[in-house]
């Protein structure tokens, strides 16, 4: 029998790897390795924090997200799985899936002062207490001066399935009214602030004036957001995907989540990168689907 794979308990390190834990008892790992600072919690294999040395945090983290068991956090980077907003069939269920509040375990990873770090977390589709999904999944974060996520699912049914995928990244901007967003142009989007009314985007960088709530099946990238006010510019490369959603609640619908601050709507913009709607991934008996986010920020140009 093959040896039972070596406890990643032996990548801790005090300063450099830490576990931590929320005062509601959710688990996670806190990274400082020199390149990057990043805190990942258990449930859900959630980023909810990542910076460079000397920077503003990459990610916006709501001051009033849940941290408790079975509760979405709100910011970071939720995994969307295996559907995107309300599942239609059965709308009691949870807004974007299961994968944001379940169960994770760290399996694996690489740890080195002033290296990029490598953790991966798995969350089998049975596991016992939990609805089963229909993937076995996986997460690889490399935390360095860029950041790198990827998404794996396997199949591991007799049928196929069909699924929807999406990182849902909340980046955090000085003033989101003065941010311009690169890689929509163009592209046609469902408006859900209008009743999910069809519409094309102009050949302009995308400006945030008003709710926007946009899901766009066909953009898969590269984007880059120009946060003009933050002086900061962030590039992003998707692969394996090719849809993209861009959300922000402002005034009136942020005061109305009761996990996000009053005036949060100004520091934070999702732009989202899956497989939505008509692009929801179709994966045969045994059949995999990876999708990879790459992060990285530079000054703006
Ligand atoms: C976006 C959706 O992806 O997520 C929005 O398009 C939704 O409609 C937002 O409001 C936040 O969702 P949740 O479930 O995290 O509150």
């Amino acid at each position: 029998m093959a040896p039972p794979p070596p406890s990643p308990d032996a990548l801790l390190r005090p300063g450099l790897l830490e576990r931590v834990f929320s005062p509601d008892g959710l688990e996670g790992l806190h990274l400082d390795n020199g390149l990057c600072t990043a805190r990942i919690f258990l449930q859900g294999a959630h980023l909810a924090e990542f910076a460079t040395p000397g920077g503003p945090p990459w990610l916006f983290l709501s001051r009033n997200s849940a941290f408790a068991p079975g509760k979405p956090i709100r910011g970071g980077v939720p995994l969307v799985f295996p559907w995107f907003a309300e599942n239609t069939g059965q709308p009691d269920l949870p807004l974007h899936g299961l994968a944001r509040i379940r169960p994770w375990q760290w399996v694996s990873g690489s740890v080195e002062q002033n290296r990029p770090t490598v953790l991966r977390f798995e969350s089998p589709a049975t596991l016992p207490g939990q609805p089963d999904l229909p993937c076995d999944l996986a997460v690889t974060f490399t935390l360095g001066d860029s950041l790198e996520i990827a998404f794996e699912g396997r199949n591991p049914t007799d049928l196929p399935v069909e699924i929807e995928t999406a990182f849902h990244t909340y980046f955090a901007v000085a003033d989101v009214r003065a941010v311009s967003i690169l890689g929509l142009e163009e592209r046609e989007f469902a408006d859900k602030t209008r009743s999910r009314q069809v519409r094309r985007e102009p050949a302009a960088p995308l400006r945030i004036e008003e709710e926007t709530d946009r899901v766009y099946t066909d953009a898969p990238g590269p984007f880059a957001i120009r946060d003009e006010a933050g002086a900061r510019e962030f590039l992003l490369t998707a692969e394996g995907s090719c849809s993209a959603v861009v959300w922000n609640p402002w005034i009136a619908k942020a005061s109305r989540m009761p996990d996000f601050g009053d005036d949060e709507w100004k520091q934070m913009l999702c732009l989202e990168t899956g497989n939505l709607g008509p692009a929801a991934l179709r994966l045969g008996p045994g059949e995999s689907f990876r999708q990879v986010l790459r992060c990285e920020l530079r000054p703006s140009p």
